[in-house]
């Protein structure tokens, strides 16, 4: 997994790549939940990296059924499917130890992000610290990827989606109801 990802971003020769593809790999990416509670998806070791690829893989399926005029470039589209998440989801989870000393059954993490900016936003502004050059319309996608769950609301939000954004939340969606734990 580890492998295939890092070949997918170098594959963009976008500028600021390296940069990812090191923090990528100096931090949990590899080894995170996707999320903290069994109720949600790929609460597990890996469920972050496993997640990211299988959003990248369904963008990717999505994309192809695209009439040509209207399709992403498959730079777009590794970017915003395999990065969506790395701000919300990267370094952020700890143990949930309880006062037994045993970890949670049912919530096995707890977030603790030193660092609250948003969901879509925060990875946008990481990989921007990273260095990594996005385009307008690749900013938009990570940034609005969350759609109708963003917590600025439906109607606010839904006049800034763009097309790249709902492409990745259908493909999010998809991949974390369907074909994860
Ligand atoms: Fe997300
Ligand atoms: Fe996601």
């Amino acid at each position: 997994m580890k492998a295939q990802i890092e070949e997918l971003l170098r594959s963009t020769k976008r500028e600021g790549i390296e940069n990812v593809i090191t923090y990528l790999a100096e931090s949990d990416f590899y080894t995170a939940p996707a999320s903290g509670t069994l109720q949600y998806h790929n609460c597990v070791v890996g469920g972050l990296a496993d997640h990211s690829y299988k959003v990248y893989q369904h963008a990717t399926m999505l994309n192809e059924l695209l009439p040509a005029n209207k399709k992403f470039s498959k730079e777009s589209i590794i970017l915003v499917g395999l990065l969506h998440d790395i701000g919300p989801k990267v370094n952020t989870y700890k143990d949930n130890i309880l006062a037994s000393g045993k970890i949670s059954d049912k919530k096995p993490y707890v977030k603790n992000d030193t660092f609250k900016i948003g969901h879509g936003e925060k990875s946008v502004i990481v990989l921007l610290q990273k260095g990594l050059k996005l385009t307008e319309e690749e900013i938009s996608g990570i940034r609005w990827h969350m759609n109708a769950f963003d917590d600025i609301g439906f109607y606010k939000g839904k006049d800034s989606w763009n097309k790249l954004s709902i492409l990745c939340f259908i493909a999010d969606y998809f991949s974390s109801q369907f074909l994860e734990e």
